[in-house]
């Protein structure tokens, strides 16, 4: 019996101008972008992002399958890596296969509910004085105010404090990771005089050192922050991070934790400020506990979860997710060679109407019991991503933006016009390039303690 093979499907290719035709309408609005490139090409087809051959992956069923990576056919270390790897070299997201899940199940000991629980013991207060220095008025701007409250908690939860550095090489810390976050979208990719690739490597130089500087006193100290942790974790067989690891494992997490949790709040407050009923409804339950809840009473802020839920639905902190196929493979019956960089396009996906019903609307009852629009499929709903480089960090970054939001509700009231859309920059992961402009009050009644 012969047997005909079929006909091997390429993925679709648009004509492009080389380098910098869809980078460009791309950092310009992504979501038309995207929809217009699904509509027209579908789940899966070719594009050039700075200035390389890219398969872009869309919707749910695309998604799953690259994440999911049941044939191993992808890789981080190549997609990723290409974008980040100078600066995050050797994180646990460019880490792969058995390298990956050795270092994984290191690093897990980090993330356990009693350590998670110790970090938040600190978060609570730090919180608290983070907002005393708020001055509140009718123009403030919220994203840079988070973002300082954010890379503070940082070295806070993260690095064990004040005892760790200077308030001057703090600052100098804070910039070198800033750079380091920065340099991964530039289109220039060399090192040259004036370009964010160069700031990033130095970024990197500086980080690396002051890591490396204090890991003797952490791994001498008892103290309950990450980089304390990281010293001493080891898991039941015996395996610990060696001072490298320490190192490249800390500059991850600092930039993996930081401006996800910004932008999750930032959107956040955009949400709560335009949706009024919204920011009433979670008020009264943040009202209901103490200003520093337990775990077990975060979980009881239904509300505040389910806004949470459809802030990262409309605003992915991480939009793309990207890989590099490792061996010829197909998917959705499009091949896809060996080498080719892949991206997985998070952000379309939570807009599909297909999916979300009425898509744009904030809508937070849309991941309430009696609903679950989010348990259409699988991969509706990915901020966290999925498969076996599913966010770490999701349950303390889930306690982390809680705890924030609660706090703010407790203290501050705040309101943004109705027809106020954020022009957001996504030059790297997005933020509003206006800093989000918010009228906030302090809250008329006082709280108790
Ligand atoms: C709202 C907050 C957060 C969001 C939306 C978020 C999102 C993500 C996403 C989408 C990925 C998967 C990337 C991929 O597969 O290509 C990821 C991975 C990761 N995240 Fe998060 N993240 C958040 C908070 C955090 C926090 C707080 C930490 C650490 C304290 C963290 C640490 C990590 C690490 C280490 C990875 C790599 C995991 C691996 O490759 O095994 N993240 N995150």
């Amino acid at each position: 019996m012969t047997s005909i093979a079929a006909p091997r499907m390429t993925a679709p290719r648009r004509r492009v101008i080389p380098f910098v035709g869809q980078t460009l309408a791309y950092f310009h609005d992504p979501l038309a972008t995207l929809i217009h490139h699904y509509d027209t090409f579908g789940p899966v087809s070719d594009y050039k992002f700075i200035g390389r051959p890219w398969t872009m992956m869309l919707g749910p069923d695309a998604s799953e399958i690259v994440l999911r990576n049941a044939d191993k056919a992808f890789e981080n270390a190549g997609g990723w890596g290409y974008l980040i790897g100078p600066f995050f070299d050797r994180g646990l997201m460019l880490l792969d296969f058995e390298e990956h899940h050795h270092h994984r199940r290191i690093l897990q000991e980090a993330f356990t509910r009693p350590r998670i629980a110790d970090y938040t013991s600190t978060l609570g207060p730090a919180i608290a004085a983070g907002l005393d220095g708020w001055s509140t008025s009718e123009d403030f701007r919220a994203y840079p105010a988070l973002k300082d409250l954010t890379l503070d908690l940082a070295t806070q939860i993260f690095m064990g404090g004040a005892d760790v550095a200077d308030s001057d090489e703090l600052a100098r810390v804070n910039q070198a990771f800033i750079d380091c976050v920065q340099a991964g979208l530039g289109f220039i990719r060399v090192p040259l005089p004036g370009t964010r690739w160069r700031r990033g490597l130095r970024g990197r130089r500086v980080l690396e050192e002051f890591f490396r500087r204090h890991i003797p006193a952490r791994r001498a100290s008892t103290g309950t922050d990450l980089f304390s942790a990281l010293c001493h974790i080891e898991t039941d067989d015996g395996h610990r991070l060696s001072d490298d690891d320490v190192v490249n494992h800390m500059i991850f997490l600092l930039m993996a934790a930081h401006d996800t949790s910004t932008i999750t709040v930032t959107t956040m407050m955009q949400q709560l400020g335009q949706h009024p009923e919204w920011q009433e409804r979670c008020r009264a339950e943040s009202m209901a506990l103490p200003l520093h809840p337990s775990l077990d009473e975060l979980d009881t802020l239904t509300s505040l979860n389910l806004v949470m839920k459809e802030c990262l639905r409309l605003v992915p902190p991480v939009p793309g997710m990207a890989r590099q196929a490792v061996k010829d493979t197909e998917v959705l019956g499009h091949h896809v060679p060996a080498g080719r960089r892949v991206t997985v396009g998070v952000h379309l996906t939570h807009h599909m109407p297909e999916l979300w019903p009425d898509p744009e609307r904030f809508d937070p009852e849309r991941f309430a019991d009696d609903r679950r629009e989010d348990k259409v499929h699988r991969y509706a709903w990915q901020p966290f991503g999925g498969g076996v480089h599913k966010c770490i960090g999701l349950y303390f970054g889930t306690v982390e933006v809680t705890m924030i939001v609660h706090q703010l509700l407790r203290r501050f009231e705040w309101s943004i016009d109705q027809d106020y859309v954020p022009p957001m920059n996504y030059h790297s992961l997005p933020f509003p390039k206006d800093g989000l402009p918010v009228d906030v009050r302090p809250l008329e009644q006082g709280l108790p303690e």
